[in-house]
């Protein structure tokens, strides 16, 4: 497997697409898979549940912090998962995903996803570029116009080393209500093959046009902040998942995240973590049934009555 920019061919890139596209199946168990979604794009199926690294992995780069974030991106993988999201904005974390890159050799298991996130083509050039050295990723699997900064511009270069092979999918990102209507717009002017957005039990005014229209367009959906940088942990504190949710959510954690993952125009969302514990119950919430529409309301309404 080509690891780093300078052995890049289009035909690793290809050969990567396919590994990719077969990798989690090697590792699911016999009769448990986790849930996957197609990106509308290309058809590909993507594993439901992805991995943050906004400060989880902005960490020092010492075996304890290395060794730590190894096993929870190794546990993603046993269990059929993929997707990592980072960004240069994240200090430290694309290091430490390249840092596990390249000891673990488990780039063809990966569908790493990143940002751009500054002003200018130049600029904007040389981040891509620096990212993908970082991350140890050779072809980016997903390069993302971070909070719609300078989207023309970069949407424009992301799509010709799209068709160099240099990046296989392009995409837009913000995390804020009050940017859906810009993103909105983004997503009519531009039909990026994905969006990365926040929703959750108490974000959730991307479900009014921004999920619908990503699904009216065919563009995949990652949801970010699903737990709302942890808060929604604190509101339930220890009380128990109510009864009749236990036959879909075995903790709080999957309660919020099969929320969010029933939502049929979601692809994949991607919680934060840095304990392994953490990740194992994240994963999940990527097997089993997933509450109908009536069910979704009544978690909103029990979540809304705490
Ligand atoms: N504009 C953008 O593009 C944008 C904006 C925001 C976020 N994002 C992306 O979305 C990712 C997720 O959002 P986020 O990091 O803001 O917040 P989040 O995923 O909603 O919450 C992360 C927090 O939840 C805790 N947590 C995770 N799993 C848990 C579990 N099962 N039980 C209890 N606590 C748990 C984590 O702490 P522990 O470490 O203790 O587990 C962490 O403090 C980011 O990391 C980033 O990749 C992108």
């Amino acid at each position: 497997m080509c690891e780093t920019r300078s052995c890049w061919t289009r035909r690793s890139a290809l050969q990567l697409g396919a590994a990719l596209a077969v990798a989690p199946a090697l590792s699911f168990s016999k009769d448990k898979k986790m849930l996957t979604r197609p990106i509308p794009a290309s058809g590909e199926e993507l594993p439901v549940i992805g991995l943050g690294t906004y400060i989880v992995f902005d960490v020092e780069s010492t075996p304890a912090n290395i060794d730590a974030r190894q096993a929870i991106v190794k546990s993603m993988i046993e269990k059929g998962a993929s997707l990592i999201d980072s960004s240069p904005m994240y200090n430290r974390a694309e290091d430490v995903v390249g840092d596990i890159i390249k000891t673990s050799r488990n780039r063809d298991k990966l569908f790493l996803a990143t940002k751009v996130w500054t002003n200018g083509k130049a600029a904007g050039e040389r981040q891509m570029r620096a990212s993908s050295e970082r991350m140890n990723a050779g072809v980016m699997d997903l390069m993302q116009v971070h909070n719609l900064r300078d989207t023309d511009e970069h949407l424009a270069t992301i799509r010709d080393w799209q068709a160099e092979g240099w990046i296989r999918y392009n995409g837009v990102t913000h995390y804020r209500a009050g940017a859906l209507d810009d993103l909105e717009a983004a997503m009519r002017q531009h039909k990026p093959e994905f969006i990365q957005i926040n929703y959750s039990l108490t974000e959730r005014e991307s479900d009014q046009r921004i999920l619908p229209l990503a699904k009216d367009l065919g563009i995949a959906v990652l949801i970010n902040r699903p737990f709302v940088a942890g808060r929604l942990f604190r509101a339930v504190r220890d009380r128990p998942v109510p009864d009749w949710a236990r036959e879909f959510a075995e903790s709080w954690g999957q309660f919020f995240l099969k929320f969010i993952i029933s939502h049929p125009a979601v692809t994949c969302v991607i919680p934060a973590t840095s304990k392994i514990h953490h990740m194992a119950d994240n994963l999940g919430a990527g097997f089993g049934s997933l509450p109908d529409d009536k069910t979704r309301q009544r978690m909103a309404n029990y979540f809304a009555s705490l």
